[in-house]
């Protein structure tokens, strides 16, 4: 079986503040995207994988993975539309397809293992989850509608497993402006399975997590 990654590198990144885009922000004196790309290339399992780049930005990204074995193409407006330039940037003979995240720059390879692991044992859709921490409650403005119970929330990671044929088929129907690439799989009606995410595969999405991200890296080189 031949499993590659789809990696939506192309948001401006706008929440992290001004200046350069996510993809290129200073992490521990390198670009966020190199530690992702590091992250899923010591998967074993992985084969093939795209990167989808901010337009204008394909040339550079090349350069600065050139050692690492990836495609670098350009992505789309919305993540949705990166993921289908991934896809179709696949080569033919990819059975199994990973999207994840290039902001969830930190994810440990055990992440991607299991929804490997639930892929290979026969799931065709595969999402990391954890349990919600705060509790939840939907609003309506500035007044509180109702609770939700917590229980039965998770929050929803990437790496996201799929067989290949439902990831197209998924996305070839779309959907009003999915969040995550299982949501348009359950559009169609199909099952998909939960493995446990980590802490680790957090979005890098505010400055904070800029500051958190640093703090993962410096406990992980104690560690060694
Ligand atoms: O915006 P959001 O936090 O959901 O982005 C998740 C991932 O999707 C990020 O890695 C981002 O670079 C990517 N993305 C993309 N193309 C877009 C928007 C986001 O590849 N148009």
């Amino acid at each position: 079986v031949s499993i590659a990654v789809v990696l939506p590198a192309a948001g401006r990144g706008e929440r992290l503040g001004a200046g350069v885009v996510k993809a290129l922000r200073d992490l521990a004196g390198e670009p966020l995207l190199l530690h992702a790309v590091r992250g899923v290339r010591a998967v074993g399992a992985i084969g093939p994988v795209v990167v989808l780049a901010p337009i204008g930005l394909v040339d550079e990204l090349q350069v600065l993975l050139a050692s690492y074995d990836v495609v670098v193409t350009a992505g789309g407006e919305h993540r949705q539309d990166s993921v289908r330039q991934g896809l179709a940037a696949l080569p033919a003979d990819v059975d199994l397809v990973l999207v994840h995240d290039a902001a969830r720059a930190l994810t440990p390879v055990s992440v991607f293992d299991a929804v490997i692991d639930e892929l290979r044992a026969g799931a065709e859709a595969v999402v990391p989850v954890l349990p919600v921490a705060d509790t939840v409650k939907r609003v309506a403005g500035d007044r509180v509608v109702e609770t939700v119970d917590r229980a039965d929330l998770r929050a929803v990671q990437t790496p996201q497993g799929f067989s290949r044929d439902l990831l197209e088929r998924a996305h070839a129907r779309g959907g009003p402006a999915a969040t995550d690439d299982a949501a348009l799989v359950e559009l169609l009606g199909r099952t998909v399975v939960t493995v446990p995410g980590s802490e680790d595969a957090f979005k890098v999405t505010r400055p904070f997590d800029l500051l958190v991200a640093e703090a993962v890296l410096k406990a992980r080189a104690r560690a060694h």
